[in-house]
């Protein structure tokens, strides 16, 4: 008999078996349920990520303060009597931001889910929301399928592991734990829960073969995979994911208009790439054909020290030289160096190379080319890709803490009866909770909502120490810088291409050519304010509207935005603003579960230099290990892709929502409608391009920072 068949007959891989059958039964059950509770039942901010369900009585008709009766008068006035006793900012529990004090307040716990309004009665009677064929509410819609992968991955490589000691017990354990948190229903926690599980039950080895790093569950259309998926080694993908990046906010791709000092590009450099063997670098800088990839802001991160050896997981703060053909085209890389410190010295690079000598503040590196040695560029691209997947979540970390002092303000200031209440909460739902969960709340300790912690040991930014080449620090720092650059109108305005000469030789530049989700909105707001503003005064005499603007401004201290509105034109403006922050800036795409060269780490502390060669083992040996690269699909499925198109994304509501004021439901069908227009015509550009880009697709973009 072969080991193979031992191992097969062996109580322990039986037992295994059983278990993932358990396992797929379990899932069943659990999707059939339908489990819903009001979020004051709870009584505690448990932390969700958005994937439950409540249900809260429907809004009270909308009016505007000044226009209230008496009776309503009252009830607006002690709502925010009450809300602003409990509801209050805090700028002492992370240095840099202004976050909410009180994990209780009765307005949070009433916005973490998505709250239905109403009874099923009522509802059945006067709610029109167009689900758009995809049941929010029902569980099994949920995200319940986020750590499916795990057990697809054992069963499909369980062979290849089993060389591991001891690799069927702490399977069953990390199994265990999956059932266990199905039947609790928390699956939220789960997906951060099975990090550790992860990567203490699967071998710390390096892959063997490109294979072992698909964690995507094969032809399983709830984990699609990268439009790229098998082009992942082809040059001319890196041109693209400069031009359609992985978070809506990218900013690392500018104009390259003179030499950098610490990065010295040559012409012969330049002429050895294809499509530039008759060019000349000058002349294609004139013409504002060349580009720079430059992550210099996060030199300090990547030589920050760091703790956690996180399986050999660093970051290099790269640069990479990208150009366009003189007869036009899609953007093709030129050249990359790993680190900011060009070393022009041949003797201190050959001290480096043979015995590592280097300068930790400053780390060495060279200039790396397409024309040199294939698998060692391959590794030099790594070094770029891997960044730009750790900016990309940087980036969705930072619109996360940017924005969490506007439902603070809405809380305190905004009663029911306002017209902003029903169209805003939505858009509101899940913030505060997830950014107290990602930061705060520490599940290795007694959690409380009341002690906050550090800020590093959250459940985001505490495991991201072992999955990624920042420490906790290190992403925490960069996070709070990077939202402290925002600026509320600036960064919501989309760039206009046709005013635009910088990028003008960039014929697909999908990130902005496809960003046309803000006039949709606009349009929106504008019909739904016009059934409450009949002009300016009401604005202007709004004190609720102003008192939400002003403390948004001056105490949430939330950059760029407005502190009052003194026409409906601004107010629109500010609303619809507030609705594309909250969902189209927020979008995060997929990139950091392609483990070949997304993850969040390059795996070795030795960049690649020119003249070198290497081999494909060397190339898996950059790559993340097995544990590592599982642990990472597991947790940035947490932030990536909806369970379903269209699940809790931008344009849907709670059914109910609007019911209070029929005369809403033609406008929300009329936004519907263009936002489906939208995601057909981006469909219809995808298919005629080389890869889709789906990050300006309404169908996946959350209706709020609920993942
Ligand atoms: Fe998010």
């Amino acid at each position: 008999m072969s080991n193979i068949e031992q191992i097969k007959q062996s109580a322990e891989y039986q037992e295994l078996m059983q278990a993932l059958q358990a396992y797929d039964q379990a899932k069943a059950r659990a999707a059939s349920e339908r489990v819903m509770t009001r979020a004051s039942d709870s009584g505690s901010n448990e932390g969700t990520i958005g994937g439950a369900t409540g249900e809260l009585p429907k809004f009270p008709s909308s009016s505007l303060p000044q226009h209230s009766d008496n009776s309503a008068l009252t009830a607006r006035q002690d709502e925010i009597v009450e809300a602003q006793n409990v509801n209050w900012f805090a700028y002492d529990k992370l240095d840099g931001a202004v976050v909410h004090g009180n994990m209780e307040a009765q307005d949070l716990l009433d916005n973490t889910k998505w709250m239905l309004k109403g009874t099923d009665e009522e509802r059945a009677q006067h709610a029109h929301e167009d689900d758009f064929g995809v049941d929010d509410a029902h569980p099994g819609e949920n995200a319940i399928d986020i750590y499916e992968a795990v057990p697809q991955y054992v069963a499909k490589n369980f062979l290849a592991f089993i060389e591991a000691p001891n690799i069927i017990s702490a399977l069953l354990r990390m199994l265990a734990l999956i059932f266990e948190n199905i039947f609790n229903g928390d699956f939220s926690q789960l997906k951060f829960e099975i990090i550790d599980p992860v990567l203490i039950g699967l071998p710390a080895r390096k892959a063997l073969n490109e294979e072992e790093l698909n964690f995507f569950p094969d032809d399983d259309q709830r984990y699609p995979k990268p439009t790229y998926y098998h082009d992942y080694r082809d040059d001319d993908l890196m041109g693209w994911l400069q031009v359609a990046p992985m978070a809506p906010l990218y900013k690392h791709l500018s104009l390259y208009t003179e030499h950098l000092t610490n990065f010295p590009v040559t012409n012969e450099m330049f002429k050895q790439v294809s499509h530039f063997r008759q060019d000349d670098l000058e002349q294609a800088m004139l013409d504002k054909r060349v580009f720079i990839a430059n992550y210099n802001n996060f030199h300090p991160q990547t030589t920050a020290e760091k703790t956690n050896q996180a399986y050999g997981a660093t970051l290099n703060a790269a640069l990479a030289l990208f150009a366009i053909p003189k007869n036009g085209g899609s953007l093709k890389i030129i050249a990359i160096q790993p680190t900011q410190n060009n070393q022009p010295s041949n003797f201190l690079w050959w001290l480096n190379r043979t015995f590592g000598v280097n300068d930790n503040n400053n780390p060495w590196s060279r200039i790396l080319t397409p024309a040199d040695d294939y698998w060692t560029w391959q590794m030099a691209k790594n070094t770029v890709t891997t960044m730009s997947s750790m900016s990309g979540v940087v980036d969705h970390l930072s619109t996360h803490l940017y924005l969490g002092p506007i439902p603070i303000a809405f809380y305190r200031n905004i009663p029911s009866h306002h017209p902003l209440a029903a169209l805003l909460d939505t858009h509101l739902m899940s913030l505060v909770g997830n950014n107290f969960t990602g930061i705060f709340k520490d599940v290795g300790t007694n959690f409380s909502s009341v002690d906050f912690g550090d800020g590093y040991h959250g459940l985001l930014t505490g495991a991201i120490s072992n999955l990624s080449g920042f420490s906790s620090e290190s992403f925490v720092n960069a996070t709070v810088a990077r939202a402290q650059e925002y600026h509320f109108i600036e960064d919501s305005t989309p760039l206009d291409r046709s005013q635009d000469d910088d990028y003008a030789k960039i014929q697909d530049y999908a990130l902005h050519d496809d960003n046309q989700i803000l006039p949709i909105i606009k349009r929106w707001v504008g019909n739904y304010l016009s059934l409450y503003y009949s002009n300016d005064t009401d604005v202007i005499n709004d004190y609720e509207l102003q008192g939400f603007l002003s403390e948004t401004t001056n105490l949430g201290q939330v950059n760029g935005f407005p502190d009052n509105a003194t026409s409906i034109d601004e107010l629109v403006d500010i609303t619809s603003r507030i609705i594309f922050w909250m969902s189209t800036n927020h979008a995060l795409d997929r990139f950091p579960s392609f483990s070949t060269i997304g993850s969040l780490g390059y795996y070795s502390s030795r960049v690649p230099g020119p003249g070198e060669v290497h081999n494909k083992n060397d190339w898996l040996n950059i790559c993340p290990t097995i544990n590592a690269g599982l642990a990472l699909f597991v947790f940035s499925r947490i932030f990536v892709d909806l369970p379903t198109d269209w699940h809790r994304s931008l344009g849907k509501y709670p059914q109910g929502q609007f019911m209070q004021d029929q005369r809403i439901y033609s406008h929300l069908t009329k936004f519907q409608d263009e936002l489906k227009a939208l995601d057909d015509e981006i469909k219809t550009k995808n298919e005629a391009r080389r890869w889709g880009f789906d990050l300006r697709m309404p169908s996946t973009i959350t209706v709020s920072p609920w993942n």
